[in-house]
């Protein structure tokens, strides 16, 4: 392991995450590299670092949002373009982690994405990973570099309490999420349900039934991702159908893609939910309806306790209830 400290460190954000690169840059006081990315006439991308980064711990930051094939083939050309210079580290700040979904085979003759991602950026020459809410937990057994998986929810759930909701039960949209929202819940001190979720067709999804009481209660329906809306939608209208009164929707990363023409968040306005709270994992322009929690400060932290070889995890426990 290379010893490092600030000085000896350089912070570079990519396409998608500009904004949070120096914020972070800011606060930790680590200096941000400039990276020059341009595109060929055939679409071919073309990164250069304006910086020396020699023996440096670098740390780039990039979420995989759309467009996923660009916003990835940048971030591994950027990663090539730091090992050619001679970088000490490379450590990968992906805050959004795409193509995590299809973390196994659900039938035969398909991909499993999130594990050729893996390799692609282990093959690439990355270090380290450290993301938030990965679609799932064994994803970070798919690299065999460290991964940290930072609890996004810990900080998301600090803002549910500000908001001082009444007769608060947690939601969890689907079997797959049940243990975030389990630990969401326990964060809350509120009960949990259970929609029972199947999909119906790709990227479609349709409730089924509701485990556990939500007559008259106010609900926070809690997910990794939010993108069609549909998941939300069927659940908001199950919901409604067993007596819920307000509905919200708590998730740590607003993808919010157009589907048929319908925005997603038309979808979800439309749908009842009152508000939308999420992180800028994903960066999205500000209005009243999505509530956006900036992960610029957990991310410095979270630098400055690596560079100073001291516990993520202690931190995040002691700072967000939430181990890693
Ligand atoms: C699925 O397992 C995920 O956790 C989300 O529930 C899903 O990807 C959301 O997608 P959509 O908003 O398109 O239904």
């Amino acid at each position: 392991m290379i010893q490092t400290n600030k000085e000896k460190s350089i912070v570079f954000g990519l396409s998608t995450s500009k904004n949070i690169a120096s914020k972070v840059s800011k606060i930790s006081g680590i200096k941000l590299g400039e990276i020059i990315t341009k595109k060929f006439a055939d679409g071919e991308i073309f990164v250069e670092t304006q910086n020396s980064v020699r023996n440096k711990s670098a740390f780039v930051i990039q979420s995989t949002n759309y467009p996923a094939n660009d916003n990835f083939m940048e971030l591994l050309l950027v990663v090539d373009a730091l090992k050619r210079s001679s970088v000490g580290e490379v450590n990968v700040i992906m805050p959004y982690f795409g193509y995590a979904r299809q973390d196994r085979k659900v039938n035969g003759r398909q991909a499993i994405s999130a594990k050729l991602i893996a390799n692609m950026l282990t093959v690439a020459g990355v270090d380290r990973l450290i993301t938030f809410d990965i679609h799932s937990e064994q994803i970070s057994g798919f690299f065999d570099i460290p991964v940290d998986n930072l609890k996004a929810y810990g900080i998301i759930a600090k803002e549910i309490l500000a908001m001082n909701i009444k007769d608060l039960t947690i939601v969890s949209p689907d079997h797959g999420g049940v243990s975030r929202a389990r630990s969401m819940a326990k964060l809350l001190n509120s009960p949990l349900a259970i929609v029972d979720k199947r999909r119906v067709n790709h990227n479609e999804a349709e409730a089924q039934f509701v485990l556990g009481d939500v007559k008259n209660k106010n609900v926070i329906i809690f997910d990794d991702m939010v993108d069609t809306g549909g998941t939300v939608v069927s659940a908001v209208k199950i919901l409604k159908e067993h007596g819920a009164k307000d509905v919200f929707l708590a998730v740590s990363h607003a993808v919010l893609s157009e589907k048929d023409g319908i925005k997603a968040e038309d979808k979800l306005k439309e749908s009842g939910i009152k508000n939308i709270i999420t992180t800028n994992s994903i960066q999205k322009p500000k209005n009243d309806f999505i509530k956006m929690i900036d992960l610029s400060y957990v991310i410095a932290e979270t630098i400055t306790n690596h560079i100073n070889n001291e516990s993520i995890t202690d931190h995040f426990i002691k700072k967000y209830n939430t181990n890693l």
